[in-house]
C-alpha cells in the first residue's frame, strides 16, 4: 500500500500531527504551500476571510500526485468553522485523483464537523477522521493506532 500525507499547517500543530502520521505508516509527505501570506496577524486575519469565503488560491507546485496512492492523509487547522484555505485549495486543485482520503484536524476548541463536512464535499468520504484539539497535539496526548489501521 502506498501512502502520502498532505498537509498544511501554519502554527506547526498540523504539521506534528502530519509528521507522526507519516512516520507510522511510512508515507511521502506534501506540504501544502500557499501563494499567499498567512503568517502573522494580518495574515491571520486574511486567513478567517479567505476561509469563510471559501476561496480557492494559487499553490507552490506540488511534489507528488495524490493519484499515485492508495491512501491520501489530508491534514488542517479549522479556520473559522472551516478548513484552512489552501487545503480546500488542494482539495479542488486534485478532484477526481483520490483513491482513498483520511482527514486529521486540529483546532482550539471547536468547528470540526463543520471543517470536515467542508472536506468532504470537496474530495470525497473519508475512511477515517481525526480530530484534535492543538493542545492535546502539544503534549502528545493522542493515540494514532486506530486512525492509521
Ligand atoms: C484564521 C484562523 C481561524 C481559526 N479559527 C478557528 C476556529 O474556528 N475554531 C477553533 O477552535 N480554532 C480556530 N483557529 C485555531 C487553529 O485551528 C488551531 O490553532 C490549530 O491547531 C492551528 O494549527 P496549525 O498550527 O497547524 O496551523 C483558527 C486559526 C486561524 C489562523
Amino acid at each position: 500500500m502506498k501512502f502520502l500525507v498532505a498537509y498544511y499547517s501554519r502554527t506547526n500543530i498540523t504539521k506534528k500531527l502530519a509528521e507522526s502520521i507519516s512516520s507510522k505508516v511510512n508515507a511521502d509527505v506534501e506540504e501544502i504551500k500557499p501563494k499567499v501570506n498567512y503568517q502573522g496577524k494580518i495574515g491571520y486575519a486574511r486567513g478567517g476571510k479567505h476561509a469563510i469565503q471559501e476561496k480557492i488560491i494559487d499553490l507552490e507546485a506540488l511534489n507528488f500526485d495524490p493519484s499515485d496512492y492508495d491512501v491520501v492523509y489530508i491534514g488542517t487547522p479549522v479556520w473559522a468553522g472551516k478548513a484552512a484555505t489552501p487545503v480546500i485549495s488542494y482539495l479542488k486543485q486534485n478532484e477526481g485523483k483520490f483513491a482513498n482520503v483520511k482527514f486529521f484536524v486540529t483546532a482550539g476548541s471547536s468547528g470540526f464537523e463543520s471543517t470536515i463536512e467542508q472536506m468532504e464535499k470537496y474530495s470525497i468520504k473519508p475512511l477515517k477522521t481525526l480530530a484534535l484539539k492543538t493542545k492535546e497535539v502539544k503534549k502528545d496526548e493522542f493515540d494514532l493506532t486506530s486512525f492509521i489501521e
